[in-house]
Parts: structure tokens; sequence; C-alpha cells
């Protein structure tokens, strides 16, 4: 088999960047793990920078999203019983927010590239980048109990966290930045409607919280919970009572409850390799990178990597110009770095440290107090909230 860009992933990072790519008659073939109703059954995150739906609507797959997307222009702090609006349309001059389901976007993609006939393999198994740092590189994978060779100009890995791209370069060649934090975060999705109209982020003694939405009918929420909680021990019930005591009184009150449709742990960890390239082999999304959710930056950082890899390859095959593979990494690290900044800030400021002396404890709490009282502090939260600019290729 041959093509020219061989895609490892079809999560929104691969998904994506084969639209873009076939659009502009760029050949690629996704190799995924999975199934395509498994890809779409993880509950991921909602929330859109506009860089991202920008970049959804050029690759032709925005039109569901523009009519069922909910604009938001801003979100709410609750610290303690205070409640903050950051208005974040006012803040940075106009922009926004959409509030729109991973698995919806990824949904989109999907139907998008088999309307173009654009080759995707699921179940995949064991597949293998080869030759990276050769002018011919290669992907291996095994099929129906049959093992196939795709010759190809680029890899572009986007299988996620625990794929195989990052993995097969050697590790002496990767530098890794780590945190993980001594705490989860336990989320449910429900046919409720949202106790408020924007996301609530909500720092409280007992822990974080958040509320979040799919739809005027459906809500997302999440509550901070130690490492190793099981999720069998969180009967609907228990997560509401708790929900309810983290929030402030009203919000508390005006909480609409029903049965859980999904429910899940996920541990907040920072993750950063560089460089995101190893020859002819690119890491893109979270193959790469990790943040914690509470910037709401995951999905975002790999819609910009996407971004950055189109246009370098675009460049590449229209214009000859190679140098600018070489770029790929620092340009992407640039704003994946401010990104990773802003997602462990957000997550310092608004949960809590069990570990963390009282000292500590009244710093946390004074500077996030500070910020908000301040319109540049609110600004600064705004700014990065809604996303940074996308670096020009040039
Ligand atoms: N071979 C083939 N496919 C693989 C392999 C492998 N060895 N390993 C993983 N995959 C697939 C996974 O099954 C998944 O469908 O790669 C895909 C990776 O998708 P995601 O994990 O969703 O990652 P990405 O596309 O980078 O999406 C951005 O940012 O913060 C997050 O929630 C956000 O998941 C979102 C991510
Ligand atoms: C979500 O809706 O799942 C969500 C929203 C905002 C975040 C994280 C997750 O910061």
């Amino acid at each position: 088999m041959k093509t020219q860009i061989a895609i490892i992933g079809a999560g929104p990072a691969g998904l994506l960047l084969g639209q873009l790519l076939h659009n502009a008659g760029i050949d690629t073939l996704i190799l995924e793990r999975q199934t395509p109703d498994y890809v779409l059954g993880r509950i991921r995150a909602g929330v859109l920078e506009q860089g991202m739906t920008e970049l959804l609507r050029q690759a032709g797959v925005g039109r569901r999203m523009d009519a069922e997307g909910l604009l938001h222009n801003g979100f709410e702090l609750a610290l303690g019983g205070r409640r903050v609006h950051i208005d974040l349309h006012g803040l940075t001059g106009g922009k926004h927010v959409m509030i729109y389901g991973q698995t919806e976007v990824t949904r989109d993609l999907m139907a998008a590239r088999r309307d173009t006939g654009a080759r995707t393999i699921y179940q995949a198994s064991n597949v293998e980048p080869h030759g990276m740092k050769t002018a011919e590189p290669y992907v291996t994978f095994e099929q129906d109990g049959e093992t196939w060779r795709l010759d190809c100009d680029y890899i572009a890995g986007c299988d996620g966290f625990h794929g195989v791209a990052r993995q097969s370069i050697p590790s002496e060649c990767l530098k890794v930045f780590e945190r993980v934090y001594p705490f989860g975060w336990l989320g449910i999705l429900a046919d409720t409607p949202p106790v408020n109209e924007e996301l609530v982020y909500a720092r409280h003694e007992r822990g974080f919280a958040l509320c979040s939405m799919r739809s005027p009918s459906r809500t997302r929420y999440y509550l901070q919970v130690p490492s190793g909680e099981k999720v069998e021990d969180w009967s609907d019930q228990r997560f509401w009572d708790e929900l309810k005591m983290r929030l402030p009184l009203e919000l508390a009150a005006a909480l609409v409850t029903g049965p859980s449709i999904e429910k899940s742990i996920a541990p907040l960890r920072s993750f950063v390799v560089e460089p995101m390239q190893y020859g002819r082999m690119f890491l893109v999304g979270d193959a790469a990178h990790i943040v914690p959710p509470t910037g709401a930056k995951g999905l975002n950082l790999a819609a910009s990597d996407v971004s950055t890899l189109f246009n370098i390859l675009l460049k590449v095959y229209r214009e000859g110009r190679v140098d600018l593979l070489d770029k790929y990494s620092e340009v992407c690290l640039r704003r994946i770095w401010k990104a990773e900044r802003f997602s462990w800030w957000m997550t310092s400021m608004l949960h809590r440290f069990d570990d963390n002396d009282a000292f500590s404890q009244r710093i946390a709490e004074s500077e996030l107090d500070y910020f908000v009282d301040s319109e540049a502090g609110r600004k600064t939260i705004a700014e990065n909230y809604v996303g940074l600019p996308y670096e020009a290729i040039e």
C-alpha cells in the first residue's frame, strides 16, 4: 500500500488533519486500532476555542457545529460563596468559545471522511512506524491476521497519550516534562438542563467542581476526587449531594439532578515531550502533550498542532519548502507551553491540595482573588481561555 501521509489514530487530531490534507489534494490513509463506535464512545471535553472552530469550518465540517453548538461569551468562577463572571467577549475584544462535544466533532469528521472516500482502516493492530530517519518511511500493521506495509512520505502520530508513535522514538532522543496531580476528576453526563447558562468553575474547601454542558438538555458535571478513588463508590445520589455542597447556595438550590448516562474518573496530568518530531514522523495532539482539563485546552491544542502540520505540509507539497519541516516542533511547543502554564495555573488555583500547608493554601486563594479583582487579571484569564493565536507558517 502507498499514501503520501500515513496517519496513526482516528481521534480528532488524525481525522482533522486527514480532512484538511484530503481537501488540499494530498493523499492520506488513517490507521486506527479501535472500531468507530469505540472511538465515539469516549466522552471527552466540550469547549472549542475560536481558532479550532475556524479550522473545522475550513475543513468543511462546521455545519452541524454552527447549527447546534452553543456560543458562550463568558464563564463563571465560584469562589466559596462568591460568584465572579469572566466576560470573555468584553475582555478579549469580542471573542467567545463554542460548547460542542468532542464526540460530536469526531462524529462530524468521521462522516466527512466517509463522504470523501478517503481511506481509514479501523481495527488495525500492531501498528508500527519504521524508517522515520530515512527518506522512505513506512508503517506496518495487521488486519484480519494479515500483515501489511504502508509506504509513505511522512507519518503523523495522532495516536493519543498511549499510542505507539511516541513510544517508537528512541528514549534518548526525547525529553519528557511531567507533573502528576494527586487527584482526578469524577465526571457524569446526565440528561438534565444546565444549572447555569454559562460554565461554572467552583473552588471550594471540599474540592473543585465544574458545571459544564453539552446542550440545553444535557449536562456534564465534574468533582475533584483523590487519586485511587473508585467510580463504583460513587452512586448518582452521592455525586449530586457532593456537588451541591461545593456550589454557591443559589446554584445548589437550582441544580436539577437525574440519572447519569456516563460516569468515569480521569487522572490529572501535565505532560510534554520535546521535540515533537523524529525524522519524518510528527507527533500531534495527545501523543505529544497532556494538560489537566481545568483550562479546557487538550482538544484545542490538538487542533493547533494539526493546523501547524497541515500548513507546513501544504507548503512542502506546493512550494517545495522542505526547510519548514524542521520548524514543526518549535512552532507547536511555543503555544503548547503557554497552554500548559495556563492549565497548570487554573488547576493550582481552583483545586484543593491536601499537601499544601496553611500558608500555601492562603497564597493560592489570594492569588486568584487578586486576578479576579483586577481587570488586568481577568483579561489574562480570558485571553488564555479563549485561546492564544496560531502562529503563521512562513
Ligand atoms: N495504533 C492505531 N491507533 C491507535 C494506537 C495504535 N497503536 N494507539 C492509539 N490509537 C488511537 C486511539 O484509539 C484513538 O482513537 O489513536 C486515537 C487517539 O485519539 P485521542 O486520544 O482522542 O487523541 P487526539 O486525537 O490527539 O485528540 C486530542 O486531546 O485532551 C484531549 O480529550 C482530548 O482526546 C482529546 C485529545
Ligand atoms: C467538559 O464539558 O467536559 C469540560 C468543560 C470545561 C473544562 C473541562 C471539561 O475545563
